[in-house]
């Protein structure tokens, strides 16, 4: 549809979504010319005075396959009306869509909140009414139905395809929006990210150039996004043409990918954010001996598992040193990862610190894992560079740009098949290290 330059700002739901967080509309025509309703949610921006609308325009069809789902037989009639008593869908009895109910002896209270059911007289046949408005819409469901007797009725709600194919739309809309809103959420703090890489980069000097993460993030999140879509667009078609309830497993199958999609998009995101942290924030002092075994402690399970020999080479009395504690432990946790990722089974790690001069420590974490081939070597430090099947490749770019940001260095020395060692060179306290 070309809705490119369309303004949308006399629109009533436009005017409706300046109150409020999220809506459903009423069934309307809209530029195209086609009924449908819009599910639409705002996202205030927290840095900006300015806010987002996601619209997503659903066609009735999917309203009408609802409602007639819910026919037990073909003199039964299941349509949805709104609060003015518009058909929102076709009934064969009282209209088309959007045309008002045609019957106006139907009793009709809009603001009901339970299911009501009552008897008439229809075409000289006895017939019951049964409506019910559908929570979180503007919508009011009625059935009328000719066909069972009076006792029957409540079976139509407790009708087990009934509650599945319910179940199941509404399991659809939830993982729908909630998908939208985080991947909203995502794309906002991203760019925001990248702002903030920006503005860091310019104080860097080696690290590779601006336009290449930027590239790099818009690449990787593009691809989960890319199958966010694909299988949203199945799921659709699922609900279109397929049948809900025989069609479920297909359904969870596709709802997992779309998690999976959503969980690597956020894995970068985060990885990205926890770069930008402001560093000042969290200066304080402590002693480094005691910071590394906590962030070994992290991985305990891990090192277990894979029978890692661990080895602590700890210089004793090593004065206190002032700096981001949660910052220097991500690198350190960053690091120490790719040491038990690189050695084998039972394989061995060793930290030592040392202080080099007054002002001063190095810490090294050496493993005897598979090792770095030396044309690589140049490459391991840049964003989204990765060998692993499910690595980001941001881990040891963030941890160059925290320790620069610390006032430090890192180095790398490694030989394949042998192992690597990462040094790390850190001020005790970093204020001394300005005056010099
Ligand atoms: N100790 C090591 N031994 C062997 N190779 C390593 C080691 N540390 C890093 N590398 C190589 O450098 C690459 C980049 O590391 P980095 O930590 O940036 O990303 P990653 O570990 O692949 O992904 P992530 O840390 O985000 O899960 C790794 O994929 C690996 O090939
Ligand atoms: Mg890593």
């Amino acid at each position: 549809y070309k809705l490119k330059g369309k303004d949308y700002s006399q629109t009533e739901w436009f005017k409706e979504m300046l109150l409020r967080t999220d809506y459903v509309t009423d069934v309307f025509l809209g530029y195209r010319k086609i009924p449908h309703f819009s599910i639409i949610i705002k996202k205030q921006s927290v840095y900006r005075d300015k806010f987002w609308l996601l619209r997503v325009s659903i066609n009735m069809d999917i309203l009408q396959k609802f409602a007639s789902n819910l026919e037990i037989s073909s003199q039964d009639d299941a349509f949805i009306i709104n609060k003015d008593r518009i058909l929102q869908t076709n009934s064969k009895l009282f209209g088309n869509v959007l045309e008002p109910l045609k019957l106006n002896n139907i009793r009709i209270e809009t603001d009901k909140r339970s299911v009501t059911i009552y008897d008439i007289e229809f075409n000289r046949k006895q017939a019951y009414i049964a409506y019910a408005p559908i929570k979180g819409t503007p919508w009011i469901l009625v059935t009328t139905i000719c066909s069972k007797p009076y006792k029957k009725i409540p079976s139509l709600f407790t009708k087990e395809v009934t509650l599945i194919s319910l179940l199941s739309i509404f399991v659809t809309f939830i993982v729908i929006t909630k998908s939208i809103n985080t991947l909203v959420n995502r794309i906002e703090k991203a760019d925001h990210e990248r702002e903030i890489a920006i503005a860091n980069a310019e104080h860097s000097d080696k690290l590779a150039s601006i336009g290449r993460l930027a590239a790099g993030v818009a690449h990787e999140i593009n691809n989960p996004l890319a199958i966010i879509n694909e299988k949203a667009g199945l799921m659709k078609d699922l609900i279109q043409y397929g049948d809900l309830a025989q069609n479920k497993d297909r359904f969870t199958q596709l709802i997992g990918s779309i998690q999976d999609s959503v969980a690597r998009c956020r894995t970068i995101t985060h990885r990205l954010l926890s770069f930008s942290k402001k560093i000042d924030r969290g200066r304080e002092d402590f002693n480094i001996n005691e910071a590394i075994k906590e962030v070994v402690g992290f991985i305990e399970k891990e090192i277990q598992t894979k029978g890692i020999n661990m080895i602590f080479d700890f210089q004793e009395n090593l004065p206190k040193i002032i700096t981001d504690k949660g910052q220097l432990q991500q690198v350190l946790l960053n690091i120490i990862n790719n040491a038990v990722d690189a050695v084998e089974q039972g394989g061995t790690i060793e930290i030592k610190t040392l202080l080099l001069d007054t002002n001063h420590i190095e810490i090294s974490i050496k493993d005897n894992g598979i090792g770095i081939p030396k044309d690589k070597l140049k490459h391991i430090f840049e964003p989204f560079y990765t060998t692993k099947k499910k690595g980001t490749g941001l881990g040891l770019y963030i941890s160059y740009g925290i320790i620069k940001k610390l006032g430090g260095d890192i180095n790398v020395e490694s030989e394949v098949g042998k192992g690597t060692i990462f040094t790390i060179k850190i001020p005790v306290n970093p204020e001394l290290e300005e005056i010099k």
